[in-house]
């Protein structure tokens, strides 16, 4: 009996040492490949980032076996997980939709980058479509029944109308216009750029100015205050929460009071989101409803069909669900909202 206790004991070490030696592992590995010169620029990976990703838990030997004697065996490293090994209800759904013959998991996913789409922005989401569907054909093919296709697109990334993912959030993000028109020239600012700005601060500190871990809409105000002296701006995104993987066309986007007349459900939680150094995004929640305040909270962001005012509304339904050829119903909605707009022109 003691004998056997003995043997579990001796098996137990060596599983708790197996853990350690696994765990530096990956710190080993890390240390030859975030670095150019020691693995060159293919066979880099990007550290602080990989390090937020779940993946990061996993660690680098869950997916890659390398030899001993890496990198000098010259044996070449294997792969030994795939995504659907520990993705199985992703690629289930993936599998089954249409999407699936025109590309794989990697054709949109980087391993070592993989983030929840709360942690990424609406543009980061596009961008893993617009190496195979080019920006411009895009904007051109949804021109033809989607006014505004570019305010669109920049608003509503792809996978808001292309999959059916269901709850949506509105997320701001901070920009700054380039040149004086009023949507096609912005720029999503990067963490160098907004940290210039607050001087040592958290970059979040530019709305949340106290710090308090929430964006009021006192704050949002003194954020446009202060912004037009330097040119600022917010950019608002509709933004799924969870991503479902069904990619295709689906009917009820086409139907436009689905956010037309839905924006006030999703824009009563509403967040404000700043890159990191690495490239990701932290969300900080804004006041209930904030986004809703077009005229003082979001002068940027007028969702037609979700403002206060029952009359802009219904007039602005009716336009839409009249289907009124869109030059005209946008010149109405132009007109009609012009206060709240008059900022830009
Ligand atoms: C001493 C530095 C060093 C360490 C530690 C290291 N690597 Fe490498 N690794 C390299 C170099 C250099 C290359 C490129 C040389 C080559 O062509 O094999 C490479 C290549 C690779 C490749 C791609 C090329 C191939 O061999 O298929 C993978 C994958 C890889 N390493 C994974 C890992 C993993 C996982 C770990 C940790 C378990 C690790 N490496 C630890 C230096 C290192
Ligand atoms: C969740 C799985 C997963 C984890 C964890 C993972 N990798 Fe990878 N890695 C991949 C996949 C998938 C590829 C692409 C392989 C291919 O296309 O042949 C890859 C490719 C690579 C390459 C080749 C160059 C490149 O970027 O395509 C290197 C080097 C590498 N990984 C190193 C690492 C290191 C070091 C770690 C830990 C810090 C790590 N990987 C963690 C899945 C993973
Ligand atoms: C060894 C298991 C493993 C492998 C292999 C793996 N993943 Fe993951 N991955 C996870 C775990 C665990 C999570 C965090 C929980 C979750 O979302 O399922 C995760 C999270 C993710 C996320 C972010 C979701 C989040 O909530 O953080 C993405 C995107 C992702 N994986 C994509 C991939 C892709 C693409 C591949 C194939 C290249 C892959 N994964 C391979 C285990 C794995
Ligand atoms: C590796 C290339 C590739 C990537 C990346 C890619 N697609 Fe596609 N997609 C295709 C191809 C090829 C087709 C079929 C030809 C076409 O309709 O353009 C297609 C078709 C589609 C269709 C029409 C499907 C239907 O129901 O007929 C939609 C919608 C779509 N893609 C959305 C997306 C979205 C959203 C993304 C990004 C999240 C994306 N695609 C990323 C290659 C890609
Ligand atoms: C406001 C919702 C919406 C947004 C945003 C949107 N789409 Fe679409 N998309 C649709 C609808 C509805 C159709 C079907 C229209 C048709 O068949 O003419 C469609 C059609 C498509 C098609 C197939 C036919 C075609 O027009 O080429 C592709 C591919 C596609 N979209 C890709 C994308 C990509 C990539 C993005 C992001 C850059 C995107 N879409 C953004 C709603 C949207
Ligand atoms: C056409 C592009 C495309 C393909 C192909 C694709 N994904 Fe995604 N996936 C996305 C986008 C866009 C997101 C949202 C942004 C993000 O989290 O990366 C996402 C999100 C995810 C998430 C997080 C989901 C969530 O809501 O938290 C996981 C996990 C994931 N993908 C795994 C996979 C796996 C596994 C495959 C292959 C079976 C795959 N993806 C194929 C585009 C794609
Ligand atoms: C998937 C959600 C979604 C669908 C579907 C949708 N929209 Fe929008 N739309 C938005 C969002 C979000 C904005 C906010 C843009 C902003 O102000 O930042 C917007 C803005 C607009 C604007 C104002 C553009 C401007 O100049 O500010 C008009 C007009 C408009 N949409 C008309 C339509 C019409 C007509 C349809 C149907 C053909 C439609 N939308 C379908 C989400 C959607």
């Amino acid at each position: 009996m003691k004998r056997l206790l003995l043997c579990y004991a001796a098996i137990l070490v060596a599983l708790m040492m197996s853990q350690t030696v696994w765990a530096m592992e990956t710190e080993d590995c890390l240390g030859c490949h975030t670095e150019v010169d020691e693995v060159g620029e293919d066979y880099v990976i990007a550290g602080e980032l990989f390090a937020k990703t779940a993946h990061a838990e996993e660690g680098c030997t869950a997916c890659h076996e390398v030899g001993d004697e890496h990198p000098d065996d010259g044996v070449e490293a294997e792969l030994v997980a795939t995504c659907a090994d520990c993705h199985d209800q992703v690629t289930e759904t993936y599998n089954s939709s249409v999407h699936a013959e025109n590309a794989e998991c990697r054709d949109c996913h980087n391993a070592h980058q993989a983030l929840a789409p709360v942690s990424l922005s609406g543009v980061q989401m596009n961008e893993s479509c617009q190496d195979c569907h080019g920006s411009t054909e895009v904007e051109e093919t949804h021109a033809r029944w989607l006014p505004q296709a570019d305010v669109h697109i920049r608003s509503v990334p792809c996978v808001s109308c292309h999959s059916s993912s269901e709850k949506f959030v509105i997320t701001l993000y901070v920009t700054q216009r380039q040149g004086n028109r009023a949507y096609a020239d912005y720029e999503l600012l990067d963490y160098q750029q907004l940290a210039e700005r607050t001087e040592g601060a958290p970059v979040s500190s530019l709305l949340d100015i106290d710090n308090n871990g929430e964006v009021s809409l006192d704050e949002l105000s003194t954020f446009y205050k202060n912004g037009e002296k330097s040119g600022l701006r917010l950019w608002a995104m509709m933004t799924p929460e969870t991503v479902e993987h069904n990619f295709t066309t689906l009917d009820n986007r086409w139907d436009c009071t689905y956010c037309h007349a839905a924006g006030p459900e999703a824009m009563q939680h509403s967040y404000a989101a700043f890159p990191a150094e690495d490239g990701s995004y932290q969300r900080v929640p804004m006041e209930q409803g904030a986004t809703l305040d077009a005229l003082f909270g979001t002068p940027d962001f007028y969702m037609v069909g979700s403002t206060r005012s029952k009359v802009l509304n219904i007039v602005g339904l009716l336009i839409l669900l009249g289907g009124l050829a869109m030059p005209i119903g946008h010149g109405t909605l132009r007109f009609l909202t012009r206060k709240n707009r008059k900022k830009e022109h």
